[in-house]
């Protein structure tokens, strides 16, 4: 389904995050994180408003994909990337921001704390583990029985919901 597309292009936003954190442009990875972070919680958003209760309504589910592991999963997702957001604010040094125009101007490389970035990719790779765990069992079980379900016009029927959702 379409909405997989999704995965895909935040997989790519979480990589820049990471190309920058590498390159230790502070500005930069929240720009991206932020970026990333928002089309996360609209994707759960619509996966909980519009894809999870019809899949609860009309899929047979298996032990697996039961509705309650993609909702709790979703929680955690979400609470543990405001967890990378904030270890990210404490690696700005002081007298810095990161507010706009920061992208122009940003920290001096050699002025952010290695050992902190260190620990901030560790964190990431928890997050990552998380992510790749839930795009894995939806590919498996949420999507595909959901398809399988439905007949063609059903699911175009759900890409509406989802889209007007997002004109809201
Ligand atoms: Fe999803
Ligand atoms: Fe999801």
């Amino acid at each position: 389904m379409q909405l997989l597309e999704v995965h895909d292009l935040l997989e790519e936003l979480f990589l820049a995050h990471q190309t920058a954190l590498l390159d230790r442009n502070l500005p930069a990875a929240l720009s991206c994180l932020d970026q990333f972070a928002e089309l996360l919680a609209a994707h759960i958003a619509d996966e909980e408003k519009v894809v999870l209760p019809a899949y609860a309504a009309r899929v047979a589910i298996p032990e697996g994909g039961k509705p309650e592991f993609f909702h709790f999963e979703h929680t955690k997702l979400q609470s543990s990337i405001g967890e990378v957001r904030a270890m990210l604010l404490t690696l700005v040094p002081a007298g810095h921001t990161l507010e706009n125009g920061s992208m122009l101007a940003p920290v001096d490389p050699q002025h952010v704390d290695v050992r902190g970035l260190l620990e901030l990719l560790d964190q990431e790779a928890s997050f990552k583990d998380l992510l790749r765990h839930h795009d894995a069992r939806e590919r498996r079980f949420l999507y595909p029985l959901l398809e399988a379900a439905l007949n063609e016009i059903e699911q175009q029927q759900i890409l509406v919901q989802v889209q007007l959702r997002s004109n809201d």
